[in-house]
């Protein structure tokens, strides 16, 4: 089994754990553009030991994508217990807890960031999951429920008593969900108040703002999770950035090999006509601020196969080349 360093090392950059995206495609995508480790989607307890079948899958993952962490997010700890022990016979080379979700459907039955409102709740699932099983745990949490309540270097300190090996801190509160911006000097508080590794979410869109925010807050490790969408080679750019002060953009003429090796692996994982439609809001996201991409919209709502896909992409970037050829810009 790996060390919880690859999550936690100096300078690490991972793929944050990402509802409807962090699946292991996009996985096995971020891992080859150099994520340093990665996580899965948040998978509910109550689901995952109720054998329920979706539950489930959201836990299977390829040897390739190590070292790999499988988060879990619920609000009883027998149950986030149970959940653990299921957990660890699949060996994820750390466990996470959701402490962070903002979601409706995951916070009215007091699991991920209600969390943060009921902290002696928290330490007790913190301290039961750590019990029971082997397997290194950490905590993602944002930095407070609301601006009133904003608690983060408490519950980090509690996470690190309770035996969390790591905690991963958004800087903001869960009221805000993505508005305005993450406050990374209040993770560097947290980085300050605990012995325990810190890692840096929210607002790590460019390349250059892992370095920006490792500086900014002295974490040892950087999620990125937005920044990686229809742009997996993120994490080479990153790595780029940080050891020369500069990265090349990615080419256009390669970004379409891309993104067909990606739906290759959705398919190869989900069968052809779920790959497909699974691969329908990656497409977007790849072919953003392409030209015209308005009107293709209309028809990558359409998409049913490989060869239409691939037949889409290579007329949305030939058009692209020639609107930039016409006005005289690089890249066509
Ligand atoms: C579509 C989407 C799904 C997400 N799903 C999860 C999740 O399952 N578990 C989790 O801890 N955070 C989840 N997050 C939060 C991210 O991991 C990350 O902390 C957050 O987006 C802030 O980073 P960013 O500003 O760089 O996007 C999700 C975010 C987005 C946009």
């Amino acid at each position: 089994m790996m060390a919880v360093g690859d999550f936690t090392g100096a300078g690490k950059i991972l793929l944050a754990p990402l509802a409807g995206v962090s699946d292991s495609p996009f996985r096995r995508m971020c891992r080859d553009f150099g994520a340093d480790a990665v996580y899965t989607e948040m998978v509910s307890s109550e689901g995952l030991t109720r054998r329920n079948v979706g539950s489930v899958e959201l836990t299977r993952f390829d040897e390739r994508e190590r070292p790999i962490g499988i988060q879990v997010f619920g609000k009883r700890p027998a149950r986030m217990a149970e959940a653990a022990g299921i957990l660890e016979a699949l060996e994820p080379d750390i466990l996470d807890i959701n402490a962070c979700c903002p979601a409706r459907r995951v916070v009215s039955k007091g699991g991920g960031a209600a969390l943060l409102k009921t902290p002696d709740l928290l330490r007790e699932i913190i301290t039961e999951v750590v019990r029971a099983t082997g397997l290194p745990v950490s905590v993602k949490i944002r930095i407070g429920w609301d601006e009133d309540s904003i608690n983060a270097v408490d519950v980090a300190r509690m996470a690190e008593d309770s035996g969390a090996v790591a905690v991963t801190v958004h800087g903001r509160t869960a009221k805000q969900g993505f508005r305005g911006r993450s406050d990374w000097s209040l993770v560097a508080e947290v980085k300050r108040a605990v012995g325990i590794p810190v890692i840096l979410t929210g607002d790590v869109m460019r390349p250059e703002d892992v370095k920006r925010g490792i500086d900014a807050t002295g974490c040892d490790a950087v999620m990125i999770a937005r920044g990686s969408f229809g742009r997996p080679w993120i994490f080479e750019q990153a790595r780029e950035y940080i050891e020369r002060g500069t990265y090349a953009e990615f080419p256009p003429e390669k970004w379409v090999g891309v993104a067909l090796r990606h739906l290759d692996l959705m398919i190869e994982t989900f069968g052809e006509r779920m790959g497909v439609l699974r691969f329908r809001k990656h497409l977007l996201w790849y072919t953003k601020g392409l030209y015209r991409v308005v009107a293709l919209r209309w028809h990558m709502a359409r998409l049913h196969t490989r060869a239409e896909v691939a037949a889409l992409l290579e007329r949305a970037v030939s058009e692209n080349a020639d609107r930039r050829r016409n006005r005289g810009e690089k890249g066509a």
